[in-house]
């Protein structure tokens, strides 16, 4: 992989390190999109990991307390000293994520945007593993990847690129787990999916649903409680949806459904709505999105679809880029609800900013 950038980063340019000739459209639209969806900076102590040439870098450095940026690119590294060390709050490190360590709980929000996908799955469970113990507890981890296949347009000689299906993505972060002890005390961490959802830039700008972008909070996992499992969305995960399971519910139902009525249901519903070109729909327990591609194709609505089992969204998504169709389509995000106040707040306000 080393070489791979060695080769794009000699100009150290926006075009070279996003691998596309619209970058800078791109990244004017994308930036506030990406950013909206973050969790409170300001305050926060955060570690930006493959930081390129700084594109999200100064955005950070004008709210969180702290930002640690590291890329292992020589060239890259400086672009973005270049540009961002008149700012007290920053630090930048030239170092390879793979061989990266830190102390326990060094800081509250790590964020990476196209860094996982240059990393093999044994290299993606190490590094999760040593973020978990980098982040505090209730700590934030934000990253988005070009799923499926290649999204940028500049010819490449080799391209080792892993790129991996959103389920991939959620599955193996989700899974990876690290036991922390305090004096006697021991307690197992791992993510929960706050957020998962693909980016609307890409969907506008290029017709492309394989940009998506995740939110997972480092939480302690107790398997005494929901049967078994540690949260509710684990549970309909592993038990009650999953992936196996809603294929054979869209079997009984109807293609793109997985409840009773299937698109006749959908259809006598839908219909009552008055649905316009250029509406917006928020559908809340989406699934699979059947009636969301119903919705979008038959009335010309923008649907954003919100389901809690990330099995079901996964799905969504798959669907939604084997359908291919012109805009206006439909968005889907994993939503999860927690019973705590703080957790709620953070909920209503990302709601606002997914919802525009
Ligand atoms: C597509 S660029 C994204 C840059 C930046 N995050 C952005 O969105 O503008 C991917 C970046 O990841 C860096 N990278 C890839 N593998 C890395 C590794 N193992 N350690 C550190 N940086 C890495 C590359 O050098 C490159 O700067």
């Amino acid at each position: 992989m080393t070489e791979f950038w060695k080769e794009h980063s000699r100009q150290a340019t926006v075009e070279e390190m996003m691998l596309d000739s619209h970058a800078q459209e791109l990244t004017q639209h994308e930036l506030p999109e990406i950013l909206s969806l973050l969790p409170r900076l300001s305050g926060q102590r955060v570690l930006e990991l493959g930081a390129g040439i700084g594109r999200y870098t100064s955005h950070l450095l004008t709210q969180a307390s702290h930002v640690t940026a590291v890329d292992f690119m020589e060239s890259f590294v400086e672009k973005n000293r270049q540009d961002n060390s008149h700012y007290s709050n920053a630090a930048f490190l030239q170092a390879d994520v793979t061989k990266l360590d830190f102390p326990k709980n060094s800081f509250d929000i790590i964020f990476s945007n196209w860094l996982l996908m240059y990393l093999s799955d044994e290299e993606l469970t190490s590094l999760t593993e040593r973020m978990l113990g980098w982040l505090c507890p209730r700590g934030y981890l934000f990253f988005r990847e070009s799923c499926n296949y290649q999204s940028g347009d500049c010819k490449r000689t080799f391209n080792p690129t892993h790129y991996r299906s959103s389920a991939h993505y959620s599955h193996l972060m989700t899974t990876t787990l690290r036991e922390e002890s305090e004096g006697t005390e021991k307690q197992v961490f791992g993510f929960d999916i706050v957020l998962s959802k693909t980016v609307q830039t890409y969907i506008k700008m290029k017709n492309n649903q394989n940009q998506v972008c995740w939110l997972l909070e480092k939480v302690g996992r107790d398997t005494a409680c929901q049967e078994g499992f540690s949260t509710f969305q684990q549970f309909l995960d592993n038990q009650q949806y999953t992936r196996k399971g809603i294929l054979r519910y869209e079997k009984m139902f109807g293609a793109g459904y997985v409840s009773t009525g299937g698109p006749s249901t959908t259809e006598e519903f839908v219909n009552l709505l008055n649905l316009k070109p250029g509406k917006k729909v928020l559908d809340v327990g989406c699934g699979i999105g059947g009636g969301n591609f119903y919705m979008a194709k038959a009335f010309g609505v923008e649907v954003l679809g919100l389901d809690l089992s990330a099995n079901m969204v996964d799905i969504a998504i798959e669907r939604a880029m084997e359908e291919n169709w012109p805009l206006p389509c439909s968005y889907f995000s994993v939503f999860s609800y927690n019973e705590t106040h703080t957790r709620l707040e953070v909920t209503r306000s990302r709601m606002r900013n997914i919802l525009g």
